[in-house]
């Protein structure tokens, strides 16, 4: 009798697992799908044969915007007004050609070539997986001789997909929007390239290093994004050639003195971010390109830099607001092992920029 009722009730677990599964796999497609719904021509059929990678398209992308967003915090422009679906459509600060937008389309391009490479790696893309290529001993200098073993990241395939996911079309129209946005994209998946690294682990007996094991590991998406900060603070201004077949760099020579010819090397280098066009200066909202305005941003009064309220609030001057928080304080070790606080009122004066 009991064991009826056991294998019954194992039973029915097994049935309603294969159910809750199905399920899951319903609203991953139904997901998937309404992500494709966003795309248009070449996209939308990549997407629609490869639902799964189009996911991981999109969390890339989100990935990205989350890291812009942290990396320009205390600026006019703080990332905030761009959508996911504004990266695949090519929307607002997307369609510009500005500093900003070049920056935007190098994290989003390198964040699904990271992401891709990520899920293939986890092995939970049919598509895809570890890359086999790195194969035999290496030695450096003063290590241990080491083989590779172990899940490379095969960030080959991330790449050539971004590069058919986010690049414009061979065939769209050759505009310097088209040479621009290919240019950024290539930039940002370089950084990828750039920056791969090799972890290792030991395997012997209590800790001895008796076999080592490498695999090639990407770079985490902070640190690509953070070099394309930097990288964005250098972006070059460029323009079309005279035969409009690629960019050159807009020549920054002092007015009267002629250009170099012999100099012709004018093309941005590869690993560069390149714009076509001046920024705004974000101090007012303009729903075009999704720019909020700084109206109602804190800024810091002291400070002479970007946060700073002189420079955040566009000489339009800032409220001051008294605040009280909670805060822990007086925290105490107790052995053991935590920590035990107080919660104290902590005051401290809020600026913010006002409007017109
Ligand atoms: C422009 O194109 C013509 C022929 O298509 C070629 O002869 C010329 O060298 C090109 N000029 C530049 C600057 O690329
Ligand atoms: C970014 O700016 C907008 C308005 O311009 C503001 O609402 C938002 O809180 C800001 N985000 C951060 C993280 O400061
Ligand atoms: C404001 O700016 C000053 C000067 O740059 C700096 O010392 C201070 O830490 C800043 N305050 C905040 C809250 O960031």
């Amino acid at each position: 009798m009991i064991a009826r009722v056991c294998l019954l009730s194992f039973v029915s677990l097994i049935v309603l697992a294969a159910i809750d599964g199905q399920r899951r796999t319903r609203q991953i497609n139904e997901d998937a799908n309404r992500f494709c719904s966003w795309l248009k021509g070449n996209k939308l059929r990549n997407c629609l044969s490869h639902p799964l990678l189009g996911l991981s398209a999109r969390e890339g992308v989100e990935e990205a915007l989350k890291e812009c967003r942290s990396h320009f915090t205390d600026r006019r422009w703080n990332c905030s007004g761009v959508t996911i679906a504004d990266v695949f459509q090519n929307e607002r600060m997307l369609k510009a050609d500005n500093r900003e937008s070049s920056y935007l389309q190098a994290v989003s391009s390198a964040g699904v070539a990271h992401q891709i490479t990520r899920d293939c790696s986890k092995g939970t893309r049919e598509e895809c997986g570890c890359d086999n290529r790195p194969q035999g001993r290496g030695t450096a200098p003063g290590e241990l001789s080491w083989e590779w073993g172990g899940c490379s990241d095969d960030f080959r395939y991330g790449i050539q997909f971004s590069k058919d996911f986010m690049d414009p079309s061979r065939s769209s129209e050759k505009s310097l929007s088209y040479y621009v946005r290919r240019h950024n994209n290539d930039a940002g998946r370089r950084v990828i390239i750039s920056k791969m690294d090799k972890t290792c682990k030991c395997h012997g007996v209590s800790g001895s290093c008796t076999v080592k094991v490498c695999w090639r590991t990407m770079p985490k998406m902070k640190a690509i994004a953070t070099e394309l900060r930097r990288k964005y603070e250098h972006a070059i201004k460029v323009k079309l050639n005279r035969n409009k077949t690629k960019l050159t760099r807009l020549s920054r020579g002092r007015r009267g003195r002629k250009s170099n010819k012999r100099n012709s090397n004018r093309r941005p280098s590869s690993s560069s971010l390149v714009y076509a066009e001046d920024s705004p200066d974000f101090c007012k909202p303009d729903s075009r390109y999704g720019i909020l305005g700084t109206h109602g941003r804190s800024c810091n009064k002291t400070s002479s830099g970007t946060a700073g309220c002189s420079q955040m609030c566009c000489g339009r001057g800032y409220n001051t607001v008294n605040r009280l928080d909670d805060v822990k304080c007086n925290c105490q070790f107790i052995w053991c092992c935590h920590v035990k606080c107080d919660w104290c009122k902590k005051e401290w004066v809020q600026h913010t920029c006002k409007g017109d």
